[in-house]
């Protein structure tokens, strides 16, 4: 029974293929057909008319003669991806009336003639990625006029020519990203008028002509990344009322014209990321209320005037990490009542305004790592009730009595801070340390002279007729480490930046009748002051004969 059961199996089966055949090579599905056979050595004569897509991957054949799917009628897609194309047949995709779809990526032709496309005319979506491609014929898209998307990413086209993209009048996608532009006609982009997407990241563009963008009414999204953009004119983008998105990162680009931005009523996100602005005109984002993210990172920026981000009352994010920022005024970012992220670090902050993070109540996230800061003023953080994550790592931080605020602060607030790497720089006695694990009484400031009761000359001790140099006396007195004993609690105080000699001198107590000791004695002292940490000992040894 049961290799009769298996046999009958076989014969269906093999009845299957027989109703519904299929190229050696390739599996089909309904009307899909997949070829990724290495040795298919052409395109296969027997794909199921009814087909409506065929797709090739690492095929090995080389050429798509003139009409070559002539007999599937059907076909709405073709695709070719990684095959070893080369050549095409005039009319090549020809007789192929619902064609939408056509990609071939990554094959390694270097030209492509009019004639081989010249019939698309349902065509929406044209792929070219990954080729040689170094030109491309005036007439390439001669009555492509259904044509939406449009894919040229990754070949070697270092010109274009000036009508190439006259009958695209329905294209909404251009993608030329990776490749060898270095100029671009002004009108090139004149005929696309329904465009909404044009990538030109990562090309060799070092300028851009002023009007070549002036017909671009409907582009939401324009990247001109990864160019070596210098300078922009002023009037590029002011056509672009509709643009969304505008990425300008990994350029060259040493300023900006104030009025560069003004039309871009709608922008929601730029990017000027490692660039080589060296100061922001004022004004420049005076015009473009709705920016939600802003990144000015790597870029050479020293300060931020006042009213640089006054209108971006809906701005979300701003990053300004990886500039040479020294200080920022206290209201730069006054208006920034939607911000929830803020990039600071990786700058030269020596220290910041109390007031400076004072409407962020919505702000969760601070980077000020790698600056040069001591401490945090009194108070900083106050108003940022969501402030969650703060990165303070990178800074010489002081801990001394003025970082008790930022200490209190993450005390108070350790269950929901994460990510707090925040070591002391100084005193030595404390380098290393995490500051929020630090006992709180360690943060002390040196006590002055002053404050261990200094007690001012006596005028009587004057010389006479010499004149006190008060001035001098304090010098000396502040050069000079002092200690007290006052309650059993040893202090070393001392207002020079570094003590580097400690000098113990022995005064025995007066009346205790010998010039020299007479007994054995050892005490220990813990030392502390912005000198450091010191465990002092002291043992006199008093020997029978010496003096
Ligand atoms: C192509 O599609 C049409 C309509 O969908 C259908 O009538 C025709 O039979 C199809 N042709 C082939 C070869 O399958
Ligand atoms: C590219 O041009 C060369 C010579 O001009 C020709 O032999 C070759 O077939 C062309 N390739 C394509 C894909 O048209
Ligand atoms: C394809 O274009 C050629 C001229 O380029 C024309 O002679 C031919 O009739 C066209 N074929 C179809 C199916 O449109
Ligand atoms: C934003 O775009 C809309 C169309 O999407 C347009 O009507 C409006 O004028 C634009 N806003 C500005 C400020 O340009
Ligand atoms: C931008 O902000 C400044 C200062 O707050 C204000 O005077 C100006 O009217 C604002 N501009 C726009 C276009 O909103
Ligand atoms: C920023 O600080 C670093 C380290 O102190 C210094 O090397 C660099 O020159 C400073 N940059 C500027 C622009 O001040
Ligand atoms: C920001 O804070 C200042 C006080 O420093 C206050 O006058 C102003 O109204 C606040 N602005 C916003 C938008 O909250
Ligand atoms: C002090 O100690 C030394 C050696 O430890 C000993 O020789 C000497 O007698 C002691 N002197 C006194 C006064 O106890």
């Amino acid at each position: 029974m049961l290799p009769g059961a298996w046999l009958c199996w076989a014969c269906l089966l093999l009845v299957a293929r027989l109703t519904q055949p299929c190229p050696v090579g390739c599996d089909c599905f309904d009307r899909e057909v997949f070829c990724s056979n290495e040795e298919l050595a052409a395109i296969p004569q027997d794909i199921p008319p009814h087909a409506t897509d065929i797709v090739f991957v690492e095929t090995s054949f080389t050429t798509v003669g003139a009409r070559a799917f002539g007999g599937i009628p059907n076909l709405t897609k073709v695709v070719f991806l990684n095959t070893k194309l080369r050549h095409f047949g005039p009319d090549a995709f020809g007789g192929l009336p619902r064609l939408e779809d056509l990609e071939i990526t990554g094959s390694g032709f270097s030209n492509l003639s009019t004639d081989i496309f010249s019939n698309l005319t349902s065509l929406s979506k044209f792929t070219l990625n990954f080729n040689t491609l170094e030109a491309l014929p005036e007439s390439f898209f001669c009555h492509m006029d259904a044509l939406e998307s449009l894919q040229l990413q990754g070949n070697r086209l270092q010109t274009l020519p000036g009508r190439l993209f006259q009958p695209l009048k329905h294209l909404k996608t251009l993608n030329l990203a990776q490749n060898l532009l270095v100029q671009l006609p002004e009108k090139l982009f004149n005929p696309l008028s329904s465009l909404q997407t044009l990538r030109l990241s990562d090309n060799a563009l070092s300028s851009l002509p002023q009007g070549v963008f002036g017909k671009l009414g409907s582009l939401r999204e324009l990247f001109l990344d990864g160019n070596s953009i210098k300078e922009l004119p002023s009037e590029v983008f002011s056509q672009l009322f509709r643009l969304e998105k505008l990425w300008l990162q990994q350029n060259t680009i040493g300023h900006l014209p104030p009025s560069i931005f003004s039309s871009l009523g709608n922008l929601t996100f730029l990017n000027l990321q490692g660039n080589a602005l060296r100061m922001l005109p004022a004004g420049l984002f005076a015009h473009t209320p709705g920016l939600v993210g802003l990144s000015l990172s790597y870029n050479q920026l020293e300060t931020v005037a006042e009213g640089a981000f006054a209108n971006l009352s809906s701005l979300s994010s701003l990053t300004l990490s990886h500039n040479a920022i020294t200080h920022l005024p206290a209201g730069v970012f006054r208006d920034l009542g939607e911000l929830i992220k803020l990039y600071l670090g990786s700058n030269n902050l020596t220290a910041l305004h109390p007031a400076l993070f004072q409407n962020l109540s919505k702000l969760e996230l601070l980077s000020l790592s790698r600056n040069l800061l001591t401490m945090l003023p009194e108070g900083i953080f106050d108003t940022n009730y969501n402030l969650f994550n703060v990165a303070l790592h990178g800074n010489p931080w002081q801990c001394d009595c003025h970082l008790a605020y930022l200490f209190s602060w993450l005390q108070q607030y350790s269950d929901r801070l994460f990510n707090i790497q925040t070591y002391c720089a100084g005193p030595a006695y404390l380098k290393g340390q995490v500051v929020p694990a630090l006992k709180e009484e360690l943060l002390v400031c040196p006590v002055t002279w002053d404050h261990l009761g200094f007690q001012a000359p006596n005028l009587e001790d004057r010389e006479p007729g010499g004149s006190w140099d008060l001035a001098a006396e304090e010098r000396a007195a502040r050069s000079r480490c002092t200690y007290s004993n006052p309650e059993g609690t040893v202090v070393l105080a001392c207002d020079e930046v570094q003590c580097r000699w400690l000098n113990v001198q022995l005064s025995p107590r007066q009346g205790s009748g010998s010039p020299g000791l007479m007994y054995n004695a050892s005490q220990e002292w813990d030392l502390k002051s912005r000198c450091g940490s010191v465990r002092l000992t002291v043992s006199i040894e008093a020997r029978a004969g010496e003096p």
